[in-house]
């Protein structure tokens, strides 16, 4: 294979930024809103490229990932072997929801003018042959905080253990360079959760608050979320990259956590699920859900930049 042969991932382990959009699209239905949309699809990168130009110290990156049935419709292909709808879950209270979703941008960038120029030149390119389904502004929260005040994204993998956690390799070359990311939006009850000692909420994490230095392992319990979402199989841990912005309105206390996980393999991100909702055991499931609901869940299928470029109408 010679170096113009290997495909280009998209942006899919960008750094973490300060700002972040996400928009969650609904293609319509009719026939000229599929090909719009199709037509659209080897022209994103130059979007890209263009916002990104006018401010380049500010990295602005997105990244477009396309859900199952949208899939079908734009590209006549057979599914990628992990790309389904989002599996819905359900135990006592809890509740993952599974909500539709065709198109995800994520848009990432040092300023927040960047990504609302982006997602406003897309917007206006799709017009019509699409509907917003959910929009969500998320900002950097003082060093790097979730609105629960825990420190967020501290155990991601970086560099080449990012990629190899992100991206699909040998296990399916069609497919390789490609990776799959799933959305949550968590809006919290922060009366609730700041009721809760703060060693008790550390408890919950796995973490300390103010210094965000992970637990012992005997002093965690078993329900921890950073012992529920550690997994493991036959080659070690398999980790996840997790880019989650804080959100909100003060107007009717929407405060929230947008979770996004990416992942070479969305079977990782589905067992966290699992484990977090059902519990590990049964019944053993993390406590950030007594205070936290998701409103939405949806997986999407992020195609290479090489493909996306070459995507022919
Ligand atoms: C770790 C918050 C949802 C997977 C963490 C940490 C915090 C946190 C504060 C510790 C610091 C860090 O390593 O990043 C939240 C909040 C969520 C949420 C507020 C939504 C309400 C999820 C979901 C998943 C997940 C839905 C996966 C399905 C992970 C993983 C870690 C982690 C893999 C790292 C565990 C480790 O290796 O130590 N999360 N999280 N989180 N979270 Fe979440």
């Amino acid at each position: 294979m010679t170096v113009q042969d290997v495909p280009v991932p998209q942006a899919v382990a960008a750094p973490l930024t300060r700002a972040a959009i996400f928009l969650v699209l609904a293609i319509k239905q009719d026939a000229a809103s599929v090909a719009a949309v199709r037509a659209f699809l080897p022209d994103f990168s130059g979007f890209v490229r263009s916002v990104c130009f006018r401010d380049a110290e500010r990295s602005l990156s997105c990244v477009l990932g396309i859900g199952a049935e949208a899939w079908d419709r734009l590209t006549g292909l057979s599914r990628p072997p992990g790309l389904h709808p989002f599996v819905e879950l359900r135990a006592g209270a809890r509740h993952a929801v599974s909500t539709p979703g065709d198109l995800l941008l994520h848009i990432r960038a040092g300023h927040i003018d960047l990504c609302f120029e982006l997602a406003r030149q897309i917007r206006a390119r799709l017009g019509d042959a699409v509907d917003v389904v959910d929009e969500v502004h998320g900002f950097r929260y003082f060093d790097a905080r979730d609105l629960l005040g825990f420190v967020d994204g501290t155990e991601n993998p970086s560099g080449k253990e990012a990629e190899q956690a992100v991206l699909v390799g040998d296990e399916d070359p069609p497919h390789a360079g490609s990776s799959y990311v799933i959305v949550q939006k968590y809006l919290h009850d922060l009366a609730a959760w700041n009721a809760i000692p703060v060693e008790a909420q550390e408890k919950i994490i796995g973490r300390t608050k103010l210094d965000d230095i992970e637990l012992e392992d005997s002093a965690k319990p078993s329900y921890a979320h950073n012992v529920l979402t550690s997994i493991e199989d036959d080659g070690g841990e398999l980790k996840i990259l997790r880019d989650n912005m804080p959100f909100g309105r003060i107007d009717g206390d929407e405060y929230g956590t947008y979770f996004i996980g990416y992942a070479r393999a969305p079977s990782t991100i589905e067992r966290m699920l699992r484990n977090m909702f059902i519990g590990l055991p049964e019944g053993n499931y993390d406590r950030l859900l007594d205070v936290s609901r998701p409103v939405t869940g949806t997986l999407f299928f992020v195609p290479t930049a090489t493909f996306l470029d070459g995507f022919a109408i």
